[in-house]
């Protein structure tokens, strides 16, 4: 249960904390093991109070970059700033930075509210009854607090994770993948209550995972890792929508990429040539040269794309970007259905379709026209790698 006046107290000594302090900044941090480069020179500003996430692929330096951020690891190269403050040489407890790991080591022979109380109490603060207190109901553990960690549930656990670093008011939180060990159903219930907490306290949340859709959930900005670089920065709809890299574009949800050829500008329109037909591309959305005659990367989501069976493609409204094609696979997943299209210029087309009114004809073997609105088509460079970024099921299995 929470209380007007405890929840504004968390609020304000969040608050203070925050406003003396200001923007976790990296300047050209990187990290190097011998030969191996685990964090390219990295440079990059969360800003106060925001809600940031780092999302790549097991391996791509998330934690390591976390951990420089923290001081539990030592940069190659480069700069820490905490507001104005060079934190690079400050050991990890003279940084105003709490961390929440996935295992979240909570002492087992406490309860629960003496978890949360030891960072004031290792400070020497005797009165510790109303701020635990406070703590508690912001994670809404009051009602637990004489359990024992091993009384609550993983979520539960996580949470009080959460109050133990909070009460030391640090100016950034640090989550390293906290919600790895929690079943599917809990880690969405979890993404939602510490959206709210961080909503609450106003401290900057730099939250570490390798779930697309976990960061994008949570954060009001993603960094999206690979290779120990930023591959691209921003809201996630924007990210989503206008992915600048194929790593991007098919790591983050499901696109499709059609190889094109630049044929002529009309406005500020590119038309493509793919498998003779032509595709329409706004010039703002193309993040690829576009000299005639070059190669550019074509990209759609799935869900923009309309299904139309071939004896009706005469209705299909002039304008629209259309490809032709075979239905090769289909699955009803009750809101949807998701086809897959083969389709000379692209041998698997995904195509999601909302569950109104299914045309019993689409199924597979059908002949069928692909098209969507110019507007939702992206252009990526060419000499990317086409499928960096696809996640295999081996990979997705050693990441979790
Ligand atoms: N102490 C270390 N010594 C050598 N290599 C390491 C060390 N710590 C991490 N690495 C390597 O650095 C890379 C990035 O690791 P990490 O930051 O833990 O990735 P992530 O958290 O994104 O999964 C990995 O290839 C990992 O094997
Ligand atoms: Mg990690």
């Amino acid at each position: 249960m929470i209380t007007v006046t405890t929840n504004n107290s968390a609020k304000n000594t969040a608050k203070n904390s925050a406003e003396a302090g200001g923007d976790v900044r990296l300047c050209g941090i990187s990290k190097t093991y011998g030969s191996f480069t685990a964090v390219r020179p990295l440079d990059l500003t969360v800003p106060q109070g925001s809600f940031f996430a780092l999302l790549g692929a097991s391996g791509c330096g998330k934690t390591t970059t976390l951990r420089m951020i923290a001081g539990l690891e030592e940069p190659s190269s480069g700069t820490v700033f905490l507001g104005d403050q060079d934190v690079t040489n400050l050991p990890p407890y003279r940084r105003p930075v709490n961390t929440v790991f996935q295992s979240y080591a909570l002492f087992p022979h406490l309860d629960i509210f003496e978890n949360v109380a030891f960072g004031l109490r290792r400070r020497g603060i005797k009165s510790v009854k109303k701020q635990v207190g406070e703590m508690l109901d912001l994670v809404q553990l009051g009602e637990q607090a004489r359990k024992k960690p091993h009384q609550l549930s993983g979520g539960q656990q996580q949470r009080v994770a959460v109050a133990r670093a909070l009460i030391n008011t640090p100016k950034v939180l640090l989550l390293d993948e906290p919600l790895g060990a929690l079943d599917l159903k809990l880690r969405r219930q979890m993404q939602l209550e510490l959206k709210r907490i961080q909503t609450e306290v106003g401290i900057t949340f730099i939250h570490v995972t390798h779930d697309q859709e976990e960061a994008m959930t949570m954060a009001d900005t993603v960094a999206v890792m690979n290779g120990g670089r930023v591959e691209q920065l921003g809201a996630p709809a924007d990210l989503y929508e206008n992915p600048q890299t194929t790593f991007v574009a098919n790591f983050l949800g499901t696109s499709n990429l059609i190889e094109a050829e630049v044929d002529a500008r009309s406005g500020d329109e590119i038309v493509l040539r793919a498998g003779g037909g032509k595709l329409v591309l706004p010039e703002a959305r193309c993040s690829a040269p576009t000299t005639t005659g070059g190669k550019v990367l074509v990209g759609v989501r799935p869900e923009k794309i309309s299904l139309t069976h071939a004896d009706e493609a005469g209705e299909i409204p002039a304008g629209r970007n259309r490809i032709t094609g075979t239905i090769a696979d289909s699955s009803f997943i009750g809101v949807s259905t998701q086809y897959v299209i083969d389709s000379p210029v692209c041998p698997e087309f995904e195509v999601y379709a909302q569950n109104i009114d299914r045309d019993p004809r689409l199924v597979p073997g059908a002949e069928v026209v692909l098209h969507w609105n110019p507007a939702h088509t992206f252009g990526l460079d060419a000499a990317q790698d086409i499928d960096a970024g696809i996640e295999t099921v081996e990979e997705e299995g050693a990441a979790a």
